[in-house]
């Protein structure tokens, strides 16, 4: 299979890899041939990047950092906590502990550690999905640190409450910290490590942040990840059927502010737990050769394994960590 932007989809391929809703059930199944009324749909869904077949790559692995189910589950628990938050009652905060428990249960046993920040689930709900993929990726940077369960746990429930407060609608202010910290530390079962994430994760080391403005010696390692785990994420999630930055864009703007807004340390633990060019992305060479992704290299996301195709039979894997004078051009070429 290779993954390829919605925009540059045309009717005939095939769909590698089902559509799920966001409560989990299919709503595209895979191996349907794709035609104009498919590629609205995708578009109407915002899905930016479909999985299509293609035999020169039919051994690349689509990695999921966790099971739709999880995924599911989690999104459906935060949007239940969300909706008592906002009507001012009481809910269970072990909905929302459980939910991340399965995430984190899932993440150890996968062993997963440097994925794709692409999902096949669809989102009908901004903030529910921003909340999810947040809890999801910083878990796996803490799987990255070897935090144990319980820190992975406290971590994780943080980072799908972080914008609990926040107004669908409105613009991220000083309220949603807040009020979300007000009302989250009230509840015992959410430690205070969890809840200072609330409190902490507009907080920039260079003490440019808010609302206190304190510098990286103050902020939690928690709230570190966090911040630079939710400002990527809002970088790539897009609207109009375009993601808004494509991930190696919104890497770049994260690099350049290492040791500036975001702790250097945590950066790097950052780029060990991302694939910015995911398995089976379509990309330009520097030396002009066409290629996909096949395979990743930790630690080291701007240069995976890349296969050129030319013509029908001639196939070469390229790995960009052995091959120093080639890097990636562009993605999703045409
Ligand atoms: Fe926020
Ligand atoms: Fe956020």
């Amino acid at each position: 299979m290779k993954l390829i932007g919605t925009n540059l989809l045309k009717p005939g391929e095939k769909l590698a890899s089902a559509v799920y809703s966001a409560s989990g059930k299919v709503i595209v199944n895979e191996g349907i041939v794709i035609t104009e009324t498919y590629i609205d749909k995708f578009k109407k869904l915002s899905i930016y990047n479909i999985y299509v077949d293609d035999d020169n790559y039919d051994d690349i692995e689509l990695v999921e950092a966790i099971s739709i189910k999880t995924r599911a589950q989690a999104y459906q628990a935060f949007r239940q906590v969300y909706d008592l938050f906002h009507k001012g009652k009481s809910f269970d905060e072990y909905a929302i502990v459980d939910a991340v428990k399965q995430v984190v249960d899932e993440i150890i046993s996968k062993g997963t550690t440097s994925i794709s920040t692409l999902s096949s689930m669809v989102i009908d709900n901004y903030l529910a999905g921003h909340s999810v993929n947040v809890c999801i990726l910083s878990i796996l940077i803490g799987n990255n640190m070897n935090y144990n369960f319980n820190q992975l746990l406290d971590l994780g429930v943080g980072a799908l409450i972080h914008d609990i407060a926040r107004r669908e609608e409105s613009k991220e202010s000083i309220d949603h910290i807040q009020k979300g910290f007000e009302v989250i530390k009230r509840y015992r079962g959410i430690s205070l490590h969890s809840s200072k994430v609330i409190y902490e994760h507009h907080e920039n080391c260079d003490g440019s942040g808010y609302p206190r403005g304190i510098e990286g010696g103050s902020i939690s390692q928690f709230s570190k990840i966090v911040s630079i785990v939710d400002f990527y994420d809002t970088l790539t999630l897009g609207s109009d059927g375009k993601p808004q930055m494509l991930p190696h864009e919104a890497f770049e703007v994260i690099l350049a502010e290492s040791d500036k807004r975001f702790d250097a340390e945590t950066v790097e633990r950052f780029r060990n737990a991302i694939a910015i060019y995911p398995n089976g992305c379509v990309v330009k060479l520097s030396n002009g050769q066409k290629g996909v992704v096949v395979t990743q290299n930790k630690g080291v996301p701007h240069r995976p394994v890349v296969r050129i195709v030319e013509g029908k039979e001639i196939r070469k894997d390229v790995n960009l960590i052995t091959n120093l004078t080639i890097f990636i051009e562009k993605v999703d070429v045409e």
